[in-house]
């Protein structure tokens, strides 16, 4: 498979980061030119980009515009821009992954031209591995989909949360070119609707055959027979294979076991967390209570209701039937065949 994106929603122009804001999709295609790390914190907080991917590699080309555009340079106040951006979102790994790679640059003490020269080198490259990550996904999981199923999706894991063609949704690229007839049924993905605003302008784009759902309808659509098969991405992945994904992940993998279907995540190895043994200390970022209590910006609750939002929540390993990642499908016992894959990497 040709490792083009299908929609190219980063780039970089000159000293400005270039990127889709998702915010305003699907009713309009607006792009933003971001020329600090200010800018480029904003854009990852408010989730004009989002998608762990995605989060990492606008934080990798952040770090580098910022510093391009100052006239003065120090190691201290770079490293100030780098836990800026860290302190974004906490629960995609791939920022924590992408700005340690800046770090270690910064922290070479080489002097700020060259810096310079390398910085974009590796912001570049974190880019394109994303992308060829993105494509190796698909060919791992191709086999997973079959001609006739119907697939609930969750979020949006496809070419806007990556610099590829996406994790989950890049098999389903994969599986509607190659002729299988499939059906998606996307999770809207309450409250900041992914689902409807992203996956589905996605899908609309490609082609693909889908209808929207409210999230409580998934375990009526598996209930039903019309899905047999789960698919999402991952935002953090435990050493154990636990893994945080958009909130609401963790249900449909309980639906899924009792439905007796098949559920699977898929994602790069930038993904995995080597310092987080289970899923118990993935950090789940809290977002505003407002984003429960409205409805597309109006509010919907009485005035003076509270809400509690978590972004994220966690899926424990048992109840995943495997993981698709960049060098290869891992099936259970998770612990023992992440290991095996990550060791096989350094040999
Ligand atoms: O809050 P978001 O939109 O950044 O959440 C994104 C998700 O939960 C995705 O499923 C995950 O980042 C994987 S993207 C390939």
């Amino acid at each position: 498979m040709s490792p083009e994106p299908v929609i190219r929603h980063i780039t970089l122009d000159g000293r400005e980061l270039v990127i889709l804001d998702q915010r305003a999709l699907p009713s309009a295609e607006r792009l933003l030119r971001l020329k600090n790390a200010e800018e480029v914190y904003d854009a990852i907080k408010t989730l004009a980009i989002r998608g762990a991917p995605a989060i990492g590699i606008a934080a990798a080309y952040g770090i580098y515009v910022h510093l391009a555009n100052k006239d003065s340079f120090s190691i201290d106040g770079a490293l100030d821009t780098v836990n800026l951006l860290k302190s974004a979102r906490p629960t995609a790994y791939n920022l924590f992954y992408a700005l340690a790679r800046q770090e270690k640059i910064i922290r070479s003490g080489i002097d700020s031209g060259p810096m310079l020269d390398k910085l974009l080198d590796e912001a570049l490259l974190i880019h394109r591995e994303d992308l060829e990550q993105s494509a190796r996904i698909a060919e791992y999981g191709a086999g997973l989909i079959n001609d006739g199923d119907g697939i609930i999706s969750h979020c949006n894991a496809g070419g806007l949360a990556t610099g590829g063609n996406g994790t989950s949704l890049a098999l389903i690229y994969g599986a509607h070119r190659a002729g299988k007839h499939i059906k998606v049924y996307v999770d809207e993905t309450r409250p900041l609707l992914q689902g409807a605003r992203l996956t589905a302008w996605e899908l609309e784009r490609a082609g693909v055959p889908y209808e929207i759902i409210t999230d409580s309808m998934a375990g009526a659509v598996m209930q039903s027979g019309k899905a047999n098969i789960v698919l999402v991405g991952a935002d953090r992945i435990a050493m154990n294979g636990d893994f945080a994904n958009k909130i609401g992940t963790y249900s449909l993998a309980v639906l899924a076991k009792y439905h007796g279907i098949g559920f699977y995540t898929a994602a790069p190895f930038s993904t995995f967390d080597p310092d987080t043994a289970d899923g118990k200390s993935i950090p789940i970022e809290q977002r505003d209570p407002n984003e429960v209590l409205e409805f597309a910006g109006v509010r919907t609750a009485p005035m003076g209701a509270k809400a509690y939002n978590p972004a994220f929540d966690v899926t424990p390993s048992e109840l995943i039937s495997g993981i698709v990642c960049d060098r290869g499908l891992i099936s259970p016992p998770f612990a023992a065949n992440i290991i095996k894959m990550r060791d096989q990497e350094l040999k």
